[in-house]
């Protein structure tokens, strides 16, 4: 049996393309499928139309459907993903490491020295893809996530040298 690991990601079927606001209703979407609390569609908005703003959308042709998104900003030498997510149908294709090397790129561009995100400690997925892509540890946010009715849980500051 195949696992959706398995499929890999056909490069022709994929494009990373510059996010702006008329990807917005799909992008709060797909953030609201993926994060409890979820951003609304204005502070979505406002983070892509900001003059600092990187955010990148990963589109697939067959079938046609918007799989992903990084929002990030590029300021001074220093640029930051604020939020990705890949849609749970689309996981495990490589889609995330893809736009990160994308936001990557534009941020070598324009001469960032280092990326840096924040993640909860208990996101285990997503500190997997940071620590395979070579980001590190640099700080800690004690009891930053709060959710109703569970333990606070704490921010890993992570940083990528560029
Ligand atoms: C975290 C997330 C963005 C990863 O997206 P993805 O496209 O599935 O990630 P990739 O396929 O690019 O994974 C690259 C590597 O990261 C690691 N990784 C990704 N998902 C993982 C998981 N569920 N468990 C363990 N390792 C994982 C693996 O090392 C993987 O490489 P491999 O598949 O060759 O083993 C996705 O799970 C997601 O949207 N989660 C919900 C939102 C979220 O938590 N965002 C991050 C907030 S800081």
């Amino acid at each position: 049996m195949s696992s959706m690991k398995d499929a890999g990601l056909d490069p022709k079927n994929v494009s990373l393309l510059w996010a702006s606001s008329d990807r917005v209703t799909e992008i709060a979407a797909l953030h609201a499928k993926l994060f409890n609390p979820s951003w609304d569609r204005k502070s979505i908005d406002e983070l892509i139309e900001h003059p600092a703003a990187a955010a990148l959308v990963a589109q697939m042709r067959e079938p046609k459907a918007m799989a992903g998104f990084i929002i990030g900003q590029l300021a001074a030498d220093e640029a930051e993903i604020l939020s990705i997510g890949v849609a749970p149908e689309w996981q495990r294709r490589g889609l995330a490491r893809t736009m990160i090397e994308g936001l990557a790129r534009a941020a070598t561009r324009a001469e960032a020295k280092r990326i840096y995100l924040e993640v909860a400690e208990d996101n285990a997925a997503a500190i997997a893809l940071y620590e395979n892509l070579g980001f590190a540890e640099v700080g800690r946010r004690k009891d930053y996530y709060h959710m109703p009715g569970v333990q606070p849980v704490d921010a890993v500051l992570l940083a990528l040298q560029l």
